[in-house]
């Protein structure tokens, strides 16, 4: 089968990379109407919302290399980690199981919303065999103990966030970038994407570089300042073309420049991974009048970035701005009316029966 990705259609070489279709591409790119309106100029959406239909967001556009790489390997179970409400292991208990493959999530607790429990009843329903961990060391040692038992376990990294992970947004910046040539928007000047884990900021601008779109990126952080680096970013984008240049040596060294394409900001973290803040939360209510489900661990704060941007007048009025929505839009409630807390193993049910509170107005 020709793989007629964008990247492998630049690159035809890079297509003895492993891959698998797993999203629906291209995802759509439009103006946001209402955000417009409010912020009198012309906001620019990328809808990475609807990149699968059972659940999308960015993770998907990584497993499309990282799934294949495990299926190439013949190993049967994945391993991974994040937080309880971790969008990285619902996405993948997902799509796991459209490969017949089993999940475990090794979770550490997070702030309490109903997003977060939402997420947790999904991973159970989808199939991930859920372990509660009491600290990051102890994740590790129970990880690394399965990893040894289970042979046939493949080891997923934070947010599936490795080299081979960056290639997926590698790729959609190539998908962007027939988009402008097709003028379905015009070329942006600023895109503004939330850092977590990397990949999704480090394909991207890996991305726009080779494909020499003038989009820089804004990367809004939102977990601990220390990880979630401009110097962490640009070393994963460095790991990715580096995987790209083994294939093929014509793709030309980039490093340098892409170092210049790249601002991270962690001005709207709000201090803790999966607390709220008044910006984000303006922005979620912001975006919900032209119908774009955003939340305030990861979109809703960089939605909230971008705002400032405009009206501290840091992106100027002639700029074409770009906000990615990564996170997944899909509606879950069918698959959380067939499912009650109880069905959880006994150590989550304290997150439904009142022993953990949410603080008021996170929802
Ligand atoms: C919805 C959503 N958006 C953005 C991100 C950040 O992407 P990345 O982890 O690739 O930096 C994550 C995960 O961290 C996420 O779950």
């Amino acid at each position: 089968m020709v793989k007629e990705i964008p990247l492998f259609k630049k690159y035809p070489k890079l297509t003895n990379i492993p891959w698998v279709s797993i999203i629906v591409s291209p995802t759509p790119v439009h103006k946001m109407g209402q955000t417009s309106k409010t912020l009198k100029r012309d906001i620019w959406v990328k809808r990475d919302d609807l990149t699968h239909t059972i659940y999308g967001g960015n993770k998907p556009r990584k497993y499309e290399f990282v799934f294949a790489d495990i299926l190439k390997k013949g190993k049967k179970t994945i391993v991974t980690l994040g937080s309880i409400g971790t969008n990285h292991g619902l996405a993948t208990t997902v799509t796991a199981r459209d490969f017949g493959l089993s999940t475990h999530l090794f979770v550490l607790e997070q702030p309490l919303s109903e997003g977060v429990r939402e997420n947790l009843l999904c991973h159970h329903f989808f199939g991930a065999k859920l372990h509660l961990m009491r600290n990051p060391f102890h994740r590790k040692l129970a990880m690394k103990i399965k990893l040894i038992l289970d042979r046939s376990s493949y080891f997923v990294t934070l947010g599936a966030s490795s080299p081979l992970g960056t290639l997926g947004f590698v790729n959609a910046a190539f998908e962007l970038k027939e988009q402008i040539e097709k003028k379905i928007i015009p070329e942006p000047d600023k895109l503004f994407v939330t850092v977590g884990s990397l990949a999704t900021c480090a394909g991207l601008v890996l991305g726009l570089e080779l494909a020499q779109v003038k989009t820089k990126v804004v990367g809004i952080g939102v977990t601990d300042p220390a990880r979630s680096s401009k110097q962490n970013t640009i070393e994963l984008a460095k790991k990715a073309l580096e995987i790209m240049r083994s294939k093929d040596v014509s793709i030309p060294d980039v490093s340098r420049e892409i170092e210049n394409r790249l601002i991270i900001d962690h001005s709207y973290f709000g201090g803790q991974y999966g607390a709220s803040t008044k910006e984000a939360l303006e922005a979620i209510d912001i975006a919900k009048k032209d119908e774009l489900k955003l939340e305030y661990t990861y979109t809703g704060k960089t939605l909230g970035g971008l705002i400032d941007y405009c009206q501290k007048n840091k992106v100027s009025k002639d700029e074409v701005v770009l906000f990615w929505n990564s996170k997944s839009s899909a509606d879950m409630s069918p698959h959380l009316s067939k499912i009650k807390y109880k069905d959880l193993p006994k150590g989550f049910h304290k997150f439904f029966d009142g022993t953990i509170k949410m603080k008021e107005g996170d929802v």
